[in-house]
């Protein structure tokens, strides 16, 4: 069978020259650009890449983006400060501190801290609960990268099985949510699996939309998927690699030299949902600047 692969970097390019678009009009109008500001602590080489990746994506945005940086040894009180200071700080619509922090402190409280109406990662709980009772809320952003890739390829959801493979906060359980919303992309029959499922490998067969972010690479293999299916690979498990500059490769949760020719669409690992999580940052910035003005 011959398969569509969704191509994720293209889309995340249009969808940043969208805003670009949007953001240089306003601008031309004398209004201020869109700020988000991105909390960094300590020195763990991938926060490092994303947060320079999301401070890029803002530059290609026409936002203004400010890094603030803390050294792993910052109390949970200094950083709770800072959170407080840029709840306040009228200049910035919305931020973000990358995870994860230091043992030491107290993740969720640091979430729990930030204002839900900047919180632009989509993480604090009053936006996870807008999103279960379909509220207008920052959605988080592999979730809402997922939904927007469905919708670019005009990939019918309504009525479809969608079988969600992971349940966690920030991928499995949002997406589920999205998936069966009253919405277009939506309007799914959605069944979440995980690592306790029974018959798994028959649940999975029963999918015209498998989405699988279960973090562990090449798990979902072709006698699991059914012929036609679309596959929504959200694994990026790094493997070594001597062969690459950066020492490893990003793994998928999906074997895809083997699945993809049963597939109808594909996305890849890497150039897949990946770009597209940076890019519903930039979407969430822009909401959180409009809700402002
Ligand atoms: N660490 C890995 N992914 C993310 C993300 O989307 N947001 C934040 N704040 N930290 C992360």
């Amino acid at each position: 069978m011959s398969y569509q692969i969704i191509d994720g970097k293209a889309t995340a390019a249009a969808i940043k020259q969208e805003i670009a678009r949007e953001v240089a009009q306003m601008v031309a109008k004398g209004q201020r650009p869109p700020h988000l500001a991105a909390i960094l602590v300590g020195h763990d080489g991938g926060s490092e890449t994303y947060v320079a990746n999301k401070v890029k994506a803002c530059a290609e945005c026409g936002f203004k983006s400010s890094l603030i940086r803390f050294e792993d040894t910052v109390t949970e009180a200094e950083l709770l400060a800072e959170v407080e200071r840029l709840n306040n700080d009228a200049d910035i619509d919305g931020f973000i501190v990358q995870l994860p922090l230091p043992r030491h402190i107290d993740e969720q409280k640091v979430i729990e801290a930030i204002d839900y109406r900047k919180d632009v990662d989509g993480f604090h709980p009053v936006n996870v609960g807008r999103l279960s009772i379909g509220l207008p809320c920052f959605i988080s952003a592999t979730p809402m990268g997922i939904i927007d890739l469905l919708d670019r390829y005009h990939i019918e959801t309504s009525g479809k099985h969608c079988v969600v493979l992971g349940r966690s906060n920030i991928v499995g359980k949002p997406v589920a949510q999205l998936m069966m919303r009253k919405a277009n992309p939506g309007n799914a029959t959605v069944t979440v699996c995980h690592s306790r499922t029974a018959n798994l490998k028959e649940i999975l067969l029963q999918a015209d939309i498998l989405i699988a972010a279960i973090g562990s690479p090449w798990f979902v293999t072709a006698d699991m998927v059914k012929p036609g299916a679309v596959v929504i690979d959200v694994g990026t498990t790094r493997v070594p690699d001597a062969t690459r500059k950066s020492g490893f490769r990003l793994k998928g949760d999906v074997n895809f030299d083997e699945v993809a020719p049963k597939c109808s669409y594909i996305t890849p690992v890497p150039g897949g949902v990946g770009p597209m999580t940076i890019c519903s940052l930039m979407k969430n910035t822009l909401l959180a600047y409009k809700n402002r003005l």
